[in-house]
């Protein structure tokens, strides 16, 4: 199951958007509008090529091991507004070519996985293939960041075939499992919370660092009963 962020991409809004930010204070140059919106077009293609990369993957596995490693996938585009947002506190200037060699994340790609073996297949498997290249890693599972926040991401170079040929365009995908993700969501919200007095908000960091530390337990019991289960190596055996 793929969950689409937001509708496809629709020139005449896109186009609508930028002229408004353009009119609203010139930050965006009018003569770029329509490069934008075409590049916002290819980083679409290569966003559904990698989501469908990943649905073949999954569904060979369905068929030849009876198991689903992908719960579901989501996967969103920048909106304008957030892309002109980095550009600006990069101090990038606000034009189409910042945007094709500075941000990695323009098209994006989220992979729920039910186990964390799953996500390291998955994402080997993927990265393995010859037609794209991986051009960063991020291993917030074996190295989580400090407040408890874990996820695999990798920024992928996928290839989009259009009339003028082949253009490479950076994909990042968030590989995580379902405690991973329903751990990130809270912990979002709990960012955007900005109307609570300070000791609550740490003391609900604090929380959310310990939830962090039980979830990674109970996964990695119910990892090993899976394991236990397939006839697998228990985690922590060579
Ligand atoms: P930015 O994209 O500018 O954040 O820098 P980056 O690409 O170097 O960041 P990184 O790869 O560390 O994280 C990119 C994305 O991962 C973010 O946009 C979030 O979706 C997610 N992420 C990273 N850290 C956290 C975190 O602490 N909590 C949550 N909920 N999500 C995170
Ligand atoms: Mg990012």
């Amino acid at each position: 199951m793929i969950l689409d962020r937001q509708s496809r991409i629709n020139t005449g809004e896109l186009k609508a958007r930028l002229k408004a930010v353009n009119f609203d204070d010139g930050r965006f140059p009018a003569e770029e509008i329509t490069e934008f919106v075409d590049l916002m077009q290819v980083y679409e293609g290569a966003m559904y090529e990698i989501s469908t990369k990943l649905e073949i993957l999954d569904s060979e596995f369905q068929v030849r091991f009876a198991h689903d490693p992908i719960h579901h996938m989501e996967r969103r585009l920048k909106s304008v507004n957030s892309i002109l947002g980095k550009l600006e506190r990069k101090g990038l200037p606000l034009k189409v070519n910042s945007i094709r060699d500075n941000l990695f994340d323009v098209a994006g790609v989220r992979v729920i996985c039910n186990y964390r073996d799953d996500v390291y297949s998955v994402s080997n498997y993927l990265s393995a293939q010859s037609d794209i290249s991986v051009l960063r890693v991020k291993d917030y599972i074996k190295n989580p960041k400090q407040n408890g926040y874990r996820s695999l991401h990798v920024i992928y170079a996928v290839p989009v075939f259009l009339s003028s040929g082949a253009h490479y365009t950076p994909v990042e995908v968030q590989f995580r499992t379902i405690a991973m993700d329903y751990w990130a969501s809270l912990e979002h919200a709990l960012r955007y919370k900005t109307d609570l007095p300070d000791s609550r908000l740490s003391e609900h960091s604090q929380t959310l660092l310990d939830c962090a530390r039980s979830l990674q337990n109970i996964e990695t019991q119910m990892q090993n009963i899976h394991r236990d289960i397939n006839g697998a190596p228990q985690v922590g055996e060579a």
